[in-house]
């Protein structure tokens, strides 16, 4: 076999500490960072007994800053920059899912760098290395939000939901507790699990695959299959759930370096304009390029359908159909309110610069005879 001795590189800076019960460090954790924290959350989790402790644990009177909402705007990052000036705050801890952590991490920047944020989003400015350390906590298995450089914001007036990525996006520490999990909604658990899954995927067949993320992916696949099902069964499983907070995790530093390919450009529109959770916005398309994708991979993509337990990319892609379907995520374009006349504009939409990464060309043609066979 021919050496690949394409050049990469591998780096992760975000200190991790996993485990169930791992909540309790997190006076230990902040304190070594700063003396002043704010807690960040969204408006659906701050009522829930294990997230309303946390803030107390920081000390009394620290501020909880909980408008995140799904799919979070420049103008949430604001928001949190401002109370972050406001309070002097030099630190901040954020528990959520990708929302929450993408808000504060780009909030971490903005706070110390100027707003609005809408100047850094989307072809804007380039931020500079100023930025306040985030613990972060994830609260669902998927985004890998805790190990990446990666904030998704939208910007509603703009009409356009795209990734930030900068150094600073790191976490400074990632405090994975995986009994956050164990609240989550099962349609929640099932899109996130379905987003982990696809970091795993996209991080494996991206162009800019690499030694080092490629054994965390295969890692990453086959804790999913291992797991997502049980948990969608019993979402009081810890065995599964840790399974699946591993598997994100993994999945999170499987795609950071490589990036994402034509199933996260895919999923943009679909967020954007049909308010699909970001996670069954991937599983959209997700078998349906592991297809398409089959005759780009060879050997590799053998590999990558064994560590799922299948024979091959066709064998994958069917299982993967399955268990989207069973989980109860849309598996049809018109289920979502897309009709034949929309498909011109969502393909156009989904030529997002990730799109590039695809180990087999997109063309507007082929993705277009796609979104048909979807409908
Ligand atoms: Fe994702």
């Amino acid at each position: 076999m021919a050496a690949d001795s394409t050049p990469w590189t591998y780096r992760q800076p975000t200190e991790i500490v996993f485990g169930a019960g791992a909540r309790e460090r997190l006076p230990e954790i902040t304190g070594r960072l700063g003396s002043s924290p704010v807690f960040v959350t969204d408006g659906g989790l701050v009522e829930l007994p294990l997230i309303a402790e946390l803030p107390a644990l920081l000390g009394e009177d620290t501020p909880v800053f909980a408008d995140v909402a799904p799919n979070p705007t420049v103008g949430m990052v604001d928001a949190l920059a401002e109370l972050i000036r406001e309070r002097g705050a030099d630190v901040v801890v954020a528990a959520g899912g990708g929302s929450s952590l993408d808000c504060a991490k780009a909030a971490c920047s903005v706070a110390l760098q100027g707003g609005p944020a809408r100047r850094y989003h989307s072809g804007g400015e380039a931020l500079d290395e100023r930025h306040l350390p985030l613990v972060a906590m994830p609260t669902t298995a998927g985004t890998g939000s805790e190990v990446t450089p990666n904030s998704v914001l939208g910007d509603p007036e703009k009409g356009v939901k795209a990734p930030v990525v900068h150094d600073n996006f790191f976490p400074t520490t990632a405090l994975i507790d995986p009994e956050l999990t164990h609240s989550m909604p099962r349609g929640v658990t099932a899109s996130t699990g379905f987003d982990a899954l696809s970091h795993a995927v996209e991080g494996y067949w991206s162009r800019n695959h690499q030694p080092i993320c490629d054994t965390l992916a295969l890692r990453a696949v086959e804790l999913v299959f291992d797991h997502l099902e049980d948990v969608l069964e019993d979402g009081a499983d810890a065995t599964a759930r840790e399974g699946m907070s591993l598997a994100a995790l993994l999945g999170g530093m499987a795609f950071q370096a490589p990036q994402n390919a034509a199933v996260h450009a895919c999923s943009f529109p679909f967020s954007a304009s049909y308010h699909l959770p970001h996670g069954a916005a991937c599983a959209m398309t997700l078998d349906h390029f592991i297809r398409f994708n089959a005759p780009a991979m060879g050997e590799r993509g053998v590999a990558l359908a064994r560590a799922a337990g299948c024979e091959d990319m066709e064998r994958l892609a069917d299982e993967v159909a399955r268990m989207k379907a069973e989980a109860g995520l849309p598996t049809t374009l018109s289920e979502i309110g897309v009709a034949d006349d929309d498909i011109p504009a969502i393909v156009e939409a989904s030529f997002h610069p990730l799109m590039d990464n695809n180990p087999r060309e997109v063309t507007p043609d082929a993705l277009t005879e796609m979104y048909r066979r979807l409908l």
